[in-house]
């Protein structure tokens, strides 16, 4: 027998149906609870809320486990590459040989960018920030496009938009940071691979051939695995709300990635170094500013500490913590905020405060000292986050359309005033 929920609201009481996911995780289905009761349930910041039911990546915060359409993030994060994740998140399985290939070229046919975009990255001033001029240069990728406007695309022609969005998003974000030093763009070169182009976009040079580490280009597939996608968090959850009214795919990415601009989100991870470099010329006083993170007075927090669903580790962190170690050795960098980070780390990790809240190093805790390592200025970091997070956005945009979700809109209990008559400005 399936399982229901009860809910009595002034006196009635109906049943509800009970959905388990493969997982396990169960929800009360309330889609009938307002015509059945009249009342709406009210969740701020969606606590509770489940908004979907998804296929893409399972998420147990209290267990600390990710998994991408199946396979567990460690596995992905030392053996897989970046394209073949967001091949696996975008089509939902993993590719076979050929499939990759095929893959592969039709991403490097897509790379070059419309040479009037160039335009716009003349436009910015140079000191603007990189996230704004992504989510501007994304959503004007539409305007290059025109027919990534249709609401009603079919297959194949969704999947075109999806596959340019992912062939030129590299080329976009190495050309915010060349623009940034004043330095010449540098053109895709297809017959690398996707991190490896990337990577030589934003470090090589018109004047010389500069070869690009292959533990730089190893660390950057870990780091972009890492954060192909997490379910429905705040910019997941903006791309599909977004797209929820038929906005092409375009706009709903840069919608995504204005959400994932803020500090207690992707751009946690710009706040982290800035936070550890203001404690190290600080003196390096961990617990000062231990303290400081629990006074209710102040506004500071500890960056890259806490989330919203996982209460025991963040299984991403997990990886990147030891990443950083390996990278950092490897390339014979001594970065004195790594001990910094480490004892504060450490100290949360024995506070009563932390402990009791279940606060620990989030994703975000330990990628910056790694994004610094391989040569990235602070502001591009959360570009990064982006450029890692852009398939699981498509995937989940995708699984909407597909799913034919119905538009994005919540309900509200309204505490305004009542009504009252309009009173002449004569009169006021
Ligand atoms: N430093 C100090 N106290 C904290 C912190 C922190 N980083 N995070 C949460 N708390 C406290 C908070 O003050 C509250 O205490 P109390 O119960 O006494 O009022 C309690 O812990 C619960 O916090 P919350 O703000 O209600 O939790 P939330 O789920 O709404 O917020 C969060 C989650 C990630 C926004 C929050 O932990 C935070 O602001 N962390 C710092 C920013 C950060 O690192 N963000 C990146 C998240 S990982 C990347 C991603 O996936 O987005």
């Amino acid at each position: 027998m399936s399982e229901v929920a009860s809910i009595s609201v002034n006196g009635k009481t109906v049943e509800l149906p009970v959905i388990t996911g493969t997982e396990n995780e169960k929800a009360i289905d309330i889609s009938k609870l307002r015509d059945l009761t009249g009342a709406i349930t009210l969740d701020t910041g969606y606590k509770n809320t489940g908004a979907t039911q998804s296929e893409v990546t399972f998420l147990d915060g209290e267990e600390g486990i990710l998994q991408y359409r199946g396979y567990p993030i460690e596995q992905l994060a030392e053996k897989s590459t970046f394209l073949e994740v967001a091949y696996l998140l975008i089509y939902g399985e993993l590719p076979s040989a050929k499939k990759m290939e095929e893959f592969r070229q039709l991403i490097s046919k897509h790379t070059l960018i419309h040479e009037d975009m160039k335009k716009f990255f003349d436009g910015f001033p140079s000191k603007s920030h990189p996230m704004g001029q992504l989510s501007c240069l994304v959503g004007a990728l539409s305007a290059f496009y025109p027919e990534s406007l249709d609401p009603n695309p079919s297959e194949e022609e969704e999947n075109l938009t999806a596959v340019k969005l992912l062939a030129k998003m590299p080329t976009i974000v190495s050309w915010i940071y060349k623009k940034s030093l004043g330095h010449p763009i540098i053109y895709p070169r297809n017959e690398l691979n996707f991190v490896h182009n990337f990577m030589n976009m934003t470090f090589g040079q018109r004047t010389e051939d500069v070869g690009i580490d292959p533990v730089v280009i190893d660390a950057m597939h870990k780091l972009l695995i890492l954060h192909a996608d997490h379910e429905q968090n705040c910019s997941t959850s903006t791309v599909r709300i977004v797209g929820s009214s038929n906005a092409n795919l375009y706009a709903s990415i840069s919608a995504g990635i204005s959400a994932l601009w803020g500090p207690l989100h992707g751009g946690a991870n710009q706040a982290v170094i800035e936070m550890l470099e203001k404690i190290k010329d600080d003196g390096g006083n961990s617990a000062k500013w231990i303290e400081k993170a629990k006074d209710r007075n102040d506004p500071f927090r500890l960056m890259g500490f806490g989330h919203r669903v996982y209460k025991n580790f963040d299984p991403r962190a997990k990886i990147i913590k030891k990443a950083c170690d390996d990278i950092l050795d490897k390339l014979g960098i001594d970065d004195p905020v790594l001990q910094i980070a480490k004892e504060l780390e450490a100290a949360a990790l024995k506070d009563p405060y932390f402990v009791d809240r279940k606060l620990y190093p989030n994703v975000d805790f330990y990628s910056g000292i790694i994004y610094r390592a391989l040569g990235f200025p602070t502001d591009m970091f959360t570009v990064l986050f982006a450029l890692g997070r852009l398939p699981g956005w498509i995937a989940q945009w995708k699984e909407m359309r597909t799913n034919k979700e119905p538009i994005g809109r919540p309900r509200q209990i309204y505490t305004g005033y009542t009504k009252r008559d309009y009173v002449p400005l004569s009169e006021r």
